[in-house]
């Protein structure tokens, strides 16, 4: 369970005893540019419960707030066997899932691929053939020689799409440092479909889902009080579960006002017009230099893929001063190298035990061919601590808007990627965050606040990406057969040769 103070770590208590003047102010300077205080977080919640708001009006906003069409929680009783392939930053997960008679039980076997690099600017072809590709060899794999009847799948695609069905999808934008021509403004299906049929893939796509969606029904299948979920990794954003009567934007499709609809919110646009986000100069370059300028502002300061890079050219910037007194005379060159530094590589700073900080000395030296001295280093120290504190309270104001638009006086939100699992304090920070902007005055059961739980609590999702997919695929499925078809494209192809494979 979380609690709502940051641990710190016992055994480093870290001085700046020794560190020199024009350090000192730098790391002063660097406090006041990284820190939001509670007051900036409240106003920062208040203003994103209103942009929410604005992205299901008519009208739109800079938050997509895409409807999924994942139209039920789902009850713990699905069942079957379904695959899931997850497209998320940087693997690809080939997933088959058995959800067996238990209440939200599950099994899972998986492969996962290594996405090469190269495909994230290559051609949509190129990248449609890989994907197949993986499918084919997982299926060949797992059930050679086998006759199968088409698969279900759910395909998590981590990127923002507009759906007008849950078997469709036209990406809005790449995110995440992808740039493949041609994709943008499409729908995704068809050309995934062709690639599977060029390769005679016995695959019927059932459900193009989000891995914030995915989050969202898998935690919920586990735990009904999970009414949010959260993907802090490479990206970051989240889904929720909102009432048609809520969404303006839905109006032409007469659905009852009570009718529950996952809504994906893509928040990493929230503040694209940059009105209530303290921006430092180094978020406005990490912006300019990206393959899309002007976009994900609010995803550029917290996800994975930038803090490495936020970190880098901190310390590229202080080295340029004349009057900073940082890794002088030393060669920088591998410093220099854009993206060449990853959110693990300022976990690992974090987390290094040592007073002296020879952890860090010497990843440093290794990485970057840089000896550091013992100032330099408790300056590196506090960047990083600077820089995930701040990612893991901005985050926060995300997840109290949703809340505080639902009017959750207490929620669990399930969360999951590399930033929250394994960032050192994350979970805790966001926390610390959540009870300032909340004012919480007492725990969940009226005790005092840090002894038990935390009205809202943000705790490790179950697998979005693979049993969400599922879920999703067979709470599709289910609605299908049962003659609710709104927001599905292909009803027949849906109806036919799609029935969930039986466990096994
Ligand atoms: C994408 C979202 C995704 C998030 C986390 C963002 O860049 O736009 O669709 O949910 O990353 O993977």
């Amino acid at each position: 369970m979380v609690g709502t103070g940051p641990k710190r770590q016992p055994s480093r208590k870290g001085s700046m005893a020794d560190v020199p003047h024009d350090l000192l102010g730098e790391i002063k300077r660097l406090e006041d540019l990284f820190t939001v205080d509670t007051a900036k977080l409240k106003a920062i919640t208040d203003h994103f419960i209103s942009e929410l708001a604005k992205g299901l009006s008519k009208e739109g906003g800079s938050i997509p707030m895409n409807a999924t069409w994942c139209m039920s929680f789902p009850t713990g009783h699905e069942q079957g066997t379904f695959l899931a392939l997850d497209m998320g930053g940087t693997n690809l997960r080939v997933c088959e899932i058995i959800l067996p008679e238990e209440k939200g039980e599950f099994d899972i076997i998986q492969s996962k691929y290594r996405m090469p690099e190269d495909l994230k600017t290559g051609t949509a072809d190129e990248l449609w053939g890989y994907v197949a590709d993986c499918l084919q060899q997982f299926i060949e794999y797992h059930h050679e020689g086998e006759k199968l009847d088409k698969l279900p799948l759910g395909f998590t695609f981590s990127y923002p799409a507009t759906q007008e069905y849950i078997d469709h999808g036209v990406l809005q934008r790449w995110t995440k440092g992808f740039d493949i021509e041609g994709v943008e403004g499409k729908d995704v299906v068809p050309p995934f479909e062709a690639a599977l049929k060029e390769r005679g893939v016995p695959i019927k796509l059932t459900a193009l889902i989000n891995d914030t969606t995915g989050t969202l029904i898998a935690s919920n299948y586990t735990d009904d009080e999970m009414k949010v979920g959260c993907i802090f990794g490479t990206g970051c954003n989240a889904a929720y579960m909102e009432h048609a009567g809520e969404c303006p934007k839905l109006e032409h499709m007469n659905l009852p006002p009570d009718q529950e609809i996952a809504i994906n919110c893509e928040w990493g646009a929230f503040d694209n017009e940059h009105k209530i986000l303290p921006r430092t100069p180094y978020d406005v370059i990490i912006d300019k230099d990206s393959p899309r300028p002007g976009q994900q502002t609010f995803e550029k300061m917290i996800a994975g893929l930038y803090l490495g890079e936020i970190f880098r050219l901190v310390l590229v910037d202080l080295h340029s001063q004349p009057h900073v007194q940082i890794f002088e005379n030393r060669d920088i060159s591998k410093l220099e190298k854009p993206y060449s530094l990853d959110a693990s590589f300022l976990s690992d700073i974090e987390n290094d035990p040592f007073e002296n900080l020879q952890e860090t000395h010497d990843s440093f030296e290794h990485k970057l061919g840089i000896k550091t001295t013992k100032p330099e280093l408790e300056l590196i120290r506090r960047l990083t601590e600077l820089i995930g504190t701040r990612a893991a309270r901005l985050s926060a104001c995300g997840v109290a808007a949703i809340c505080k638009k639902k009017g959750y006086k207490t929620a669990h939100v399930g969360a999951d990627g590399s930033v929250f699992n394994k960032y050192p304090h994350f979970k805790a920070r966001g926390a610390q965050a959540l009870k300032e902007i909340l004012d919480w005055e007492k725990d969940r059961d009226g005790k005092r606040l840090g002894r038990g739980r935390d009205p809202v609590e943000i705790l490790p999702a179950e697998d979005g990406s693979g049993v969400g997919a599922a879920l999703i695929a067979a709470l599709t499925i289910k609605r299908v057969q049962a003659g609710n078809t709104v927001g599905v494209k292909d009803v027949d192809g849906m109806l036919e040769g799609c029935a969930p494979m039986k466990g096994k």
